[in-house]
């Protein structure tokens, strides 16, 4: 593979890559999921290979197990690490809270359990992941198979008498046939345009049977690391109050490869 990345690739790498100095030797991280998460495993991955880091990876898909496993890391399940340090992870949108929806890889479930299984969150994005208000992506929602419908329209109505814009929902499809998340189960997507009220919609929503989780992350995340196209990094710490900005330089990509 080429070592030149398109702006977009460069910038998620560069949060990637920031993001992975928060990491000491022996620590047990939880792994996100997704294109930005891939590029954190791999950074990890040269960790281990070239500075001889040791590091459990937990991680939160079928798909991010297989790729850590490719880059070397020492991957266990979220009951044999039991409780972890750090969790890095993409997000799909963040607000100034930090206030994420997640989910549009379908790994919503194992990620938020991952994430409140972890000392600290530190979430990875480029800069068009942030949004003023929550909504314009589509609120991924974990549903059973079993009355997946009747789920569905039980979400409609409750949407009736919350604060959002729209109340349109769809189920979630791969080809064919509906998407099935690792832990068997299907995604409804919600169009909500903008979410008023994220807690209280949060809450709401995990009351309704058939429901296993949404993908509104609130109160989890505490650091954001944003990306950009030309190498720049933005770190911000929620609890400290602090905004950094650095610089990664590198010269090409090509070594995160070799092993993949
Ligand atoms: C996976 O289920 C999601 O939560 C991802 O973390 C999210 O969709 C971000 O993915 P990208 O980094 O590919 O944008």
């Amino acid at each position: 593979m080429s070592g030149e990345l398109s702006p977009i690739d460069t910038a998620k790498f560069v949060a990637a890559k920031r993001a992975v100095e928060f990491v000491q030797d022996g620590m047990r991280v939880g792994l996100g999921t997704g294109s930005t998460a891939a590029w954190m495993v791999r950074c990890l991955g040269e960790l281990i290979r070239e500075d001889g880091m040791k590091i459990t990876g937990v991680p939160t898909s079928s798909r991010t197990a297989e790729l850590a496993r490719q880059v070397g890391i020492n991957v266990v399940s979220l009951d044999e690490a039991r409780w972890l340090d750090l969790t890095i992870d993409g997000t799909d949108e963040y607000d100034s809270d930090l206030c994420l929806i997640k989910g549009g890889g379908g790994a919503l479930l194992q990620e938020k359990i991952v994430a409140t299984a972890s000392d600290q969150m530190i979430v990875i994005a480029d800069p068009t992941k942030q949004v003023d208000t929550l909504g314009a992506f589509p609120l991924p929602v974990e549903v059973i198979p079993f009355g997946w419908q009747t789920t569905k329209a039980l979400i409609e109505e409750m949407l009736v008498s919350m604060d959002v814009l729209g109340q349109q929902s769809s189920l979630r499809m791969n080809g064919d046939a509906p998407f099935v998340t690792d832990e068997g189960n299907h995604i409804v997507d919600l169009h909500l345009q903008r979410i008023g009220n994220p807690r209280q919609l949060s809450m709401v929503l995990n009351q309704i049977p058939g429901v296993v989780e949404n993908g509104l992350f609130i109160d989890i995340c505490d650091v954001v690391v944003i990306g950009h196209g030309d190498g720049r990094v933005e770190v911000t710490d929620i609890n400290e109050g602090t905004h950094e900005e650095d610089r990664i330089e590198f010269v090409d990509t090509t070594n995160l490869f070799a092993d993949i």
